[in-house]
């Protein structure tokens, strides 16, 4: 893959079905996502619409075709919050390790730069070795864990959390 192939732009609700189909498997088959059911199409052309009236929800496309999205939204709800942002990053398990993630989060994180965020925040459920490793290529340090806070697929999964001051 050149870097001339990989585009970012924001995301739209036409993009929505894609990116429904790339979580579908993480939600399903993994507790990467604490998710239980898999949201369809027009719940995430309605999540894509409810992020982007306070943050930037972006795509990857490789030939025109969206190959993973990043989206921030509220790290915790009170009014005091709001300059830290929760971010999340899919890209689809087909195109993992060719760069995708790190071109999406690298943009996101100007996004909210120019936004005027000031903290980035990423809470990953471990083991995650792709995203701890993303996340720390891009400067985000690790803050703590919260042991046992999940249960999904009748486990208990910690919870880390990455922070970035913006
Ligand atoms: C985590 C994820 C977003 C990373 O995106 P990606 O496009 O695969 O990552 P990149 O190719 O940009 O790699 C970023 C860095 O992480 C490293 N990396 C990627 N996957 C790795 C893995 N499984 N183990 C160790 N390092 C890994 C890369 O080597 C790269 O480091 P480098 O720049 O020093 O070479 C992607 O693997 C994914 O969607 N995973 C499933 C969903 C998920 O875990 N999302 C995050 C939820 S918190």
């Amino acid at each position: 893959m050149t870097s001339d192939d990989l585009r970012l732009r924001d995301a739209n609700a036409a993009d929505a079905a894609v990116c429904a189909a790339i979580y579908a498997p993480i939600v399903r088959d993994t507790p990467i996502s604490f998710e239980f059911s898999e949201p369809d199409a027009e719940e995430f052309a309605a999540r894509i619409a409810r992020v982007q009236q306070t943050d930037p929800w972006l795509v990857a496309t490789l030939d025109d075709v969206v190959v993973g999205y990043a989206y921030a939204a509220d790290f915790r709800a009170r009014a005091a919050y709001a300059g830290s942002r929760e971010t999340t990053v899919y890209v689809h398990e087909d195109h993992h390790g060719r760069g995708v993630g790190s071109a999406l989060m690298r943009r996101l994180i100007a996004d909210l730069r120019e936004r005027g965020a000031h903290v980035a925040v990423a809470c990953i459920a471990l083991p995650n070795d792709g995203s701890v490793a993303l996340h720390e290529r891009l400067g985000f340090t690790k803050v703590g864990v919260f042991r046992e806070s999940g249960r999904k697929f009748d486990t208990w999964h910690d919870v880390g959390f990455w922070e970035l001051l913006l």
